[in-house]
This record gives C-alpha cells, sequence and structure tokens, in this order.
C-alpha cells in the first residue's frame, strides 16, 4: 500500500487548528481527523454516566470508559459514539469545554485515545470513514490526513511528514469564538470577549502544563501566527508546504 503524507497540526484553543484542517483535507482530498472531538466525547460519557471528570477518585473508571469507547468520523464533520450515536454537536457545548481538563490529563484515557488515533492515521481503522471516500475507505486509499490536537506532532505521529503549530493571539482568538457564536446564533447568557479570553487561558494553562503529553511545539514542527491572517491565507501557507515536501515524498 502507499504511504500516506500525514499533517499534525498542534497549537492552543482557538488558533484556527480544526477549520484549517478541514479545509486543508477538502482542498487535497485528505482525510480528517479531530483529535479533540474525541476527548470531548469521552468527557459527555463521563457526564452522563454522572462521572464528574475532574473526581480523582475516578480516574480509573474514567479511563475504562476510554477504551471502552469507539469513535468513528463519518464525514468531516460527524462524530459518532459506539457505532450508533452522533454526538457532533452535543460535545460543543461549554459544559463539555469546562469539563474537559480531568479526562484529557488521565494518563489511560490518553493511551485508549492515541492507540484509536494511530490507527485512524494508518487507515487500519475500517469503519471509521464509512460513507465517504476516507483514508483506506472500501481499499480506496487518500493520499494524506490532517489530524489537529494538542499532542499530535510531539506524541501521536512524532514522525508526521509536516507539523504545524498555530497560534494567534488571545484577545483575536476569544474574539473569533465570539463571533462563531453569534454567527451560530449559540451566544450562551452572559458570554462576553472578555470571558472567553479568560476560559481560553485558563484551558491554554491547563493544556500546557499537564504531565501527560502537554501541549507544546514539536521542534521540527512550523510555526504559523494566524492573528493577521485571514483563513484562505493560513490554508495556502500550509498547502504551500504540503505540496512541497510532497513532491519529495513520492
Ligand atoms: O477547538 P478547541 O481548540 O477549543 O478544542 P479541541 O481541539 O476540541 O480540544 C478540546 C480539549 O481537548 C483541549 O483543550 C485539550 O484539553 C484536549 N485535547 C488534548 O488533550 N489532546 C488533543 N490531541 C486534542 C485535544
Ligand atoms: O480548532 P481550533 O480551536 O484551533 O480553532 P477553529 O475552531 O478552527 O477556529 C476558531 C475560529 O476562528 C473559527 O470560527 C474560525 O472561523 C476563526 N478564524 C480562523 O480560524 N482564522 C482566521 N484567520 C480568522 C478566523
Amino acid at each position: 500500500t502507499a504511504r500516506i503524507f500525514r499533517v499534525a497540526i498542534d497549537g492552543p484553543a482557538a488558533s484556527g487548528k480544526s477549520t484549517t484542517a478541514k479545509l486543508l483535507a477538502e482542498k487535497l482530498s485528505f482525510g480528517y481527523i479531530d483529535s479533540g472531538a474525541m476527548y470531548r466525547a469521552i468527557t459527555l460519557k463521563c457526564l452522563r454516566l454522572g462521572i464528574s471528570p475532574s473526581d480523582s477518585s475516578k480516574a480509573t473508571e474514567i479511563g475504562k470508559i476510554a477504551q471502552a469507547t469507539t469513535i468513528t468520523f463519518p464525514n468531516m464533520s460527524s462524530v459518532v459514539v459506539d457505532k450508533t450515536e452522533d454526538v457532533s454537536s452535543e460535545i460543543r457545548s461549554s459544559t463539555i469545554t469546562s469539563n474537559i481538563g480531568g479526562v484529557a490529563s488521565n494518563k489511560s484515557v490518553r493511551e485508549a485515545l492515541a492507540e484509536m488515533q494511530r490507527a485512524l492515521a494508518r487507515g487500519d481503522y475500517p469503519e471509521t470513514f464509512e460513507g465517504r471516500e476516507g483514508i483506506n475507505h472500501n481499499g480506496k486509499q487518500v493520499k494524506g490526513m490532517v489530524m489537529d490536537g494538542r499532542d499530535i506532532g510531539t506524541v501521536i505521529l512524532p514522525d508526521a511528514e509536516l507539523k504545524v503549530f498555530l497560534i494567534a493571539d488571545a484577545q483575536v482568538r476569544a474574539q473569533r469564538r465570539y463571533d462563531e457564536m453569534v454567527q451560530r446564533n449559540k451566544l450562551e447568557e452572559g458570554e462576553t470577549v472578555d470571558k472567553i479570553k479568560k476560559e481560553l487561558e485558563q484551558r491554554d494553562h491547563e493544556d500546557t502544563t499537564r504531565a501527560v503529553s502537554p501541549l507544546k511545539k514539536a521542534d521540527d514542527a512550523v510555526e504559523l501566527d494566524t492573528s493577521n491572517l485571514t483563513i484562505p491565507q493560513q490554508v495556502e501557507a500550509i498547502e504551500e508546504l504540503i505540496r512541497n515536501r510532497m513532491d519529495k515524498f513520492q
């Protein structure tokens, strides 16, 4: 089988990872895997079972939940849990976001999800891309895949063909999230740019300081500050890096 060109995109919350990754995947006909959605899905399962992710006495139980869960991506923007339930919209709620820290810092959760993420990147997680032309779908193989998250370039795919580290000013990121909520009609009561900024900074702090797989730029990652870029500009910049490296890759 042909090798898959793997693109790892990491960076802090709202730096533009998923927007950029999706557009790149569409343009290049690559697969796309949203690793953050997987942490969100485990958080949702815990909350439904009445387990608080921050309760350290529940760490073993939470790890077992992750080990027993399958997470699949039937298309670019859907996340399905245990093969039956589409949780795409529910996992984006602020309740999930504010509870995710205890799941993301759980070592056995990370081990279970790492295994799934590496299988997805290799393309041997067949049921995942059912219904669309994805990695190794129906024997068809895509030329590449993009995975975004926090530890993709450092831990999950340390030998990725391209690693990108996206950053953006916290004020800009908060404003973007706010605008996105307004646009989607999802602005919750009492939400302000300032409040969102504090939450983003709090999550960045948790993500960069946790013991297991903290958010960190890989030594060989290309850093791109999107603060003053438009979405097409940041997509084009990375697309050019991919095309240059793909010439040598084949
Ligand atoms: O879209 P946003 O950047 O707000 O978040 P996300 O990518 O959906 O990730 C949500 C949370 O999951 C992050 O704040 C991390 O705590 C965790 N996560 C992680 O630990 N490792 C990853 N590879 C991806 C996400
Ligand atoms: O995945 P991550 O949390 O890193 O960020 P995102 O959800 O892709 O992007 C956060 C928001 O910033 C989205 O509403 C994007 O449309 C917006 N945005 C951007 O990503 N890049 C720009 N140059 C301008 C806006």
